[in-house]
């Protein structure tokens, strides 16, 4: 394909290439900031906030977590879903209900959105006939939280579009615990709340043993992983939560927010930087900005309108919807590169629902072009995270649990990572799809937390019944 793309287009294209020595310089850039977010003296500086989930125990093991069923809520994109687990001997299952988001529930009130959390909570509790039982839930959060323990975490700044006024700079479990308070009509105990990348580790981590990794290339872009205790500063652990395992927790890297310091504009192009002007969040999440799901059709969009400006392509004429921000889905991106060479099934389709009808051949190689170009070097860049983290936590062999609309549904997204992270680290690793993560996985760490109080309340039993002897 890339033969019968003019040499002009080549060249204005050029800065999307992120030769291998520039990804390294990325890898130690993101390597310096990790570890400056684990140190809490230089953490007002820091854009990756390295912040500790207090999860300290993965449910490798099945005397981790409790088995019985537990609710899940999971929010962080434009849906919205709730679900029932079940954990009982060794086994998953999970039923669930996806709710749409209303698109002005994301700009109103912090009150509005956290009351029709509850109010599907309650009608999905209504539909599994469970609405008179007392559940434990984990709630996925999938924004940047400032947690303080398992189930307190302010939310730092909203990313994804989202803006609902009353929430950054709050406990997001509290605002839940009042809206479930208003309605008054269900009992359940928030046990935890996690990062959708903390959910997707812990899903996978209890069928995959030597999963430590959980990264998310979806809507937004972020990963976790579990790191010693001991290289955290200032960091004190619940102890009601860390019986079993008090040396590790699984850290939230905010990585979304490499970049916005400066540190990557050695890559970042004239369209990378129009779509963050036209974003909600200017200057905010940069790292995401070139990666993720948000916004990276929005970069294809910016560069064919440049090239039709140009007269390069379609004959120099575009459409409405070509000029309308955000018009151009991510997914557009995935369907035009699933396209063998030679075929134009998917590529035609899109251009009509674009109104491009007029694209020739040639215009559509150069579509399609532009479209490997900004998802190659979103797939590296995710690379670049994960060898990061690789080399950080130093082990033999590891299983990164992955999930995210962008690395499901791109056709070639999983392949550029695994050739692009050999060339980078050298451990031994895998990737692995993590099916249901976000949901599945928030409530496995509610599991575990009720099982880790138990066993701590057993525990402090035994010692005073001892004391007495
Ligand atoms: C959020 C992260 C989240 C990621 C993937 C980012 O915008 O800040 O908390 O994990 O999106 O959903």
């Amino acid at each position: 394909m890339e033969n019968q793309i003019p040499n002009e287009i080549k060249e204005i294209t050029q800065k999307l290439i992120i030769s291998e020595s520039d990804l390294n310089k990325v890898v130690s850039f993101l390597d310096q900031e990790c570890q400056k977010g684990l140190n809490k003296a230089l953490h007002s500086d820091v854009d990756v906030k390295m912040y500790p989930t207090y999860v300290h125990a993965i449910p490798n093991n099945n005397t981790n977590y409790e088995e019985g069923k537990f609710l899940a809520l999971d929010l962080g994109g434009s849906n919205f879903r709730v679900g029932l687990v079940e954990l009982i001997d060794d086994d998953i299952e999970m039923s669930s209900q996806m709710y749409a988001l209303p698109e002005q529930l994301m700009h109103e009130s912090g009150e509005k959105l956290f009351d029709y959390i509850a109010d599907c909570l309650a009608k999905f509790m209504e539909e599994k006939a469970v609405k008179d039982k007392k559940l434990a839930l984990g709630f996925t959060f999938s924004f940047p939280l400032k947690q303080e323990g398992l189930n307190k975490a302010t939310l730092t700044q909203w990313t994804k579009g989202f803006k609902c006024p009353g929430v950054e700079g709050n406990d997001v479990v509290e605002l839940l615990r009042q809206a479930l308070h208003r309605r008054n009509d269900i009992d359940v105990e928030i046990e935890a709340i996690v990062n959708d990348t903390t959910g997707t580790l812990m899903s996978c981590a209890y069928q995959i043993r030597d999963c430590r990794v959980g990264l998310v290339v979806g809507t937004g872009t972020n990963a976790c992983y579990v790191e010693k205790v001991e290289h955290i500063s200032d960091y004190f652990p619940d102890s009601e939560i860390t019986v079993l395992n008090p040396g590790q927790v699984i850290v939230n890297t905010e990585l979304g927010a490499f970049g916005d310091n400066g540190v990557l504009d050695f890559i970042r192009t004239k369209w990378d930087k129009e779509v963050d002007t036209r974003s909600k969040n200017p200057g905010c999440q940069l790292f995401e900005k070139m990666s993720s799901g948000m916004y990276l059709g929005e970069i294809v969009r910016a560069i064919l309108v440049d090239l039709i400006d140009r007269e390069l392509i379609l004959n120099g004429l575009g459409s409405e919807k070509m000029n309308t921000p955000f018009a151009f889905k991510t997914q557009y991106i995935s369907e035009i590169e699933t396209d063998s060479s030679g075929k134009y099934d998917e590529i035609d389709r899109v251009l009509k629902e674009l109104d491009l009808t007029h694209a020739t051949r040639d215009d559509c190689e150069i579509i399609k072009f532009v479209c490997s170009l900004v998802s190659t070097r979103a797939a590296q860049l995710a690379s670049a995270a994960v060898a990061t983290i690789l080399n950080r936590i130093k082990r033999f062999n590891t299983t990164i649990a992955v999930d995210g609309s962008v690395y499901r549904k791109h056709p070639h997204f999983r392949k550029i990572m695994e050739e692009t992270i050999c060339k980078l680290v050298n451990p031994r690793y895998k990737l692995v799809l993590s099916e249901d993560g976000s949901g599945k996985g928030a409530a496995l760490t509610a599991s575990v937390a009720v099982k880790q109080r138990k066993i701590s309340r057993e525990m402090n039993q035994e010692s005073f019944a001892q004391q007495q002897q």
